[in-house]
Parts: C-alpha cells; structure tokens; sequence
C-alpha cells in the first residue's frame, strides 16, 4: 500500500563530483576572462591550488565560495558545456540553486535522466533567446494534460549582476497539481 510519508530535506549537490566537458586551465596554465563591469583577466592552472577551478568547488562549502571556471568560450572553445551530477539514487527533487561568478549563461538549461542510457529529458530551460533557441516561448504555461512539460524563462538570463547572480528552478512551481503532488504519478519526478 503506498503511504503518505515526508523524507529527510537534504543538499544532495554538497560536495557532490560533477563530470565537466570543459574545465579551465585541466591542460596546463591558461588566460579565462570575466566581464566584471569591464574585462577582466586571470589564470588558471589546474596544478596550482591558488588557481584551480575544478567543478568539485561548484558543490565544497557555502562559507568559502570557490567556483568552478570554464575555459572564455570562443572560437578554439567552443560551447556548450555539459555539467553532470551522478546522484546514484532516486530523489524527489524540489529545488536547484545555482550561483555564477561571472555573468548568468544566456542560455542553458537542466535534463534528467532516470537511467544509464536512458534519454536526457528537460526540466526547464533559461534564455534570454527562449523561441529562437530552444523553440519554447517564455510565456508558456502548463497544463494538467502536461504537468511535466519543460518551461522556458527569460527571468535569470540578465547580464546583471555581473557576478554572484542566482538562478533558481523550483520543480513544482506553476504546475497545476503541485498542492497535490503526492497524488500525481507525472510529478513523482524520480
Ligand atoms: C553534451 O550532452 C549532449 C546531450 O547528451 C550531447 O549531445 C553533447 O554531445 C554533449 N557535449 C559534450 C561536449 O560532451
């Protein structure tokens, strides 16, 4: 029989190792720039610990803000660049939180995937070019015939701030069986 029951509300993402397709400075000293009002340049060096920036320090201490750094995306670095967590379990997810210490993506967005080869499914898509492309206008809403469907936002595409800006995506948020999850087998998002 299954019972109503409230699991633990726990930071799954702490100290968790994500996969990086792209991390600056893995193949010796290199130059990444930060538009912070105006371009600034720094190094990076995955073998020198004052200038590391390996995606563990997406997910160590919230007291000690250490980041992970891509490579400056151009033309010898071309994006997008994948983050994978591995959580090795199922979760029931209610929020993402994601800090940037440089300027927010213009675009980027958040799948899933239930197992090994399984397909990679979206969650929720940011944009500051929502139609063009992901092919979802921001103004999308959700229905119950479609409680799962992947938005598209615009709101945390902006340039400012230009460090420290948030991006937050709130699993239930808009959908109509949200109160009532517990019932809804679409919004058992494991
Ligand atoms: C990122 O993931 C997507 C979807 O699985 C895949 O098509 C793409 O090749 C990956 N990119 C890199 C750089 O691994």
């Amino acid at each position: 029989q299954p019972q109503r029951c409230v699991p633990p509300f726990k930071n799954i993402a702490f100290n968790l190792e994500a996969d990086a397709t792209n991390t600056c400075g893995s193949e010796g000293p290199e130059e990444y720039c930060l538009r912070s009002p105006r371009q600034s340049c720094k190094n990076c060096d995955a073998n020198d610990p004052d200038k590391a920036h390996p995606s563990r320090y997406m997910t160590d201490s919230k007291w000690n803000p250490t980041w992970w750094q891509s490579q400056t995306l151009n033309k010898l670095a071309p994006g997008p660049v994948n983050l994978t967590f591995h959580l090795g379990r199922a979760y029931e997810i209610t929020y993402i939180r994601m800090t940037f210490q440089s300027i927010r993506p213009e675009s980027f967005a958040i799948y899933k995937r239930t197992s090994k080869d399984g397909a990679w499914v979206p969650l929720q898509y940011f944009s500051s070019s929502c139609e063009s492309t992901y092919g979802h206008s921001s103004r999308e809403l959700i229905t119950i015939e479609d409680e799962t469907k992947a938005l598209c936002t615009e709101r945390f595409s902006d340039m400012y701030p230009y460090s420290g800006g948030n991006v937050v995506f709130s699993t239930l948020e808009g959908r109509p069986s949200a109160w009532r999850a517990d019932q809804n087998k679409a919004l058992q998002v494991s």
